[in-house]
């Protein structure tokens, strides 16, 4: 009797750029890390829309409070996408989101820094935003089918939320002397913790090797990194504002620039849980969550109703 090699259908996927879809046959380190990395991604995107809220209430107008609303709300879609791509791997909503409550998972160490002023908002959506969309976009054609798919979404909607901070930025940086202050605090402020998103640099990055061997991630953290910084520089430019780095300079031979490093000990502190908001964003995180346990409860009722009423039918 012949038997099936499971492996190697899925080494030949892989090499023909095919999907691996929930059905599929996987090694189990590789549902691991995906589990890992898709459950980071989607705790990352609904802590993510704490700092904006903070500023919901505040909005300069009407206009300006409208298009944050239905940003922090698509925040939350991205967080519902990506724990159902978690989820059909075999891990519970429940188990992943214990884990983020419990402080036991990881997620994206820049939203423990607090927004100060609107032009963090701005300076959110320009880096924040700009820096997530360089990653996501060759996640888009990330090997596991419901990840790539749930990014290509994901990826349309951060390119508005890029293009909603840059537009409050252009506001600031070309309005009142003290509003083109603002800007350029909130860019001295957000700088290197932006470059941190990108994660530690190859050589200390224990998950890459195999991520880029299973096509999970395209393209490494310094890589991704640098293009980040070659396109954010242009338009500081624009805005004739500055990146807060001596050492920044253009290196013809590479055809890229030169920059400083984020500082990785204040990395890890932060990724330990030490950073300035990590504490109240678990707080809230935690708030929310036991304050909607009724709306739960009522949906579970609601559907084992339909269910006992369509089994009785
Ligand atoms: N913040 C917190 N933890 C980080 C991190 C960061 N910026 N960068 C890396 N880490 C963690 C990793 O999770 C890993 O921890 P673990 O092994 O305990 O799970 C460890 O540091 C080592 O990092 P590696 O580079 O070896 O591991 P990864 O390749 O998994 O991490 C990554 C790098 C860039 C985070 C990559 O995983 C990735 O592309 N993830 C998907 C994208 C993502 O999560 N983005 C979050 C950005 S926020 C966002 O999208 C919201 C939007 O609205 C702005």
């Amino acid at each position: 009797m012949s038997t099936i090699d499971f492996e190697a259908i899925f080494e030949a996927k892989l090499a023909n750029n095919e999907f691996i879809e929930p059905k599929d046959w996987m090694p189990e380190n590789y549902r691991k890390h995906l589990i890992r990395q898709v459950s980071q991604h989607a705790h990352s995107e609904i802590v993510g829309m704490l700092p904006e809220g903070n500023w919901i209430s505040r909005a300069p107008s009407l206009r300006a409070k409208l298009v944050l609303l239905a940003k922090v709300q698509d925040e939350g879609g991205h967080g519902l996408y990506l724990y159902t791509a978690a989820e059909s791997l075999g891990v519970s909503r429940d188990e992943m989101l214990e884990a983020l409550h419990t402080g036991k998972a990881k997620y994206s160490s820049i939203f423990n820094y607090p927004t100060l002023t609107w032009a963090d908002i701005g300076a959110i959506g320009w880096l924040v935003d700009g820096a997530a969309i360089m990653n996501q976009v060759m996640l888009q054609r990330s090997s596991y089918g419901p990840y790539s798919r749930a990014m290509v979404r994901i990826c349309k909607e951060e390119s508005f939320h890029q293009r909603q901070g840059y537009e409050i930025m252009t506001r600031m940086a070309f309005g009142t002397p003290d509003q083109k202050e603002m800007a350029q605090d909130a860019l001295n402020r957000w700088w290197y913790p932006s470059l941190m998103m990108f994660g530690p640099p190859d050589a200390e990055s224990p998950n890459s090797e195999n991520a880029l061997k299973w096509r999970i991630k395209r393209e490494s953290n310094d890589h991704l990194r640098q293009r980040f910084v070659d396109q954010t520089v242009v338009q500081a430019e624009y805005l004739n504002i500055s990146i807060p780095d001596k050492n920044l300079k253009w290196n013809e031979s590479k055809k890229g620039y030169d920059f400083s490093p984020p500082n990785w000990e204040e990395f890890k502190n932060v990724v330990k849980g030490n950073g300035i908001c990590n504490k109240e964003r678990l707080e809230a995180r935690n708030k929310a969550h036991n304050e909607g346990a009724w709306v739960r409860e009522a949906a579970a009722a609601y559907a084992k109703k339909q269910n006992q009423l369509s089994t009785a039918a």
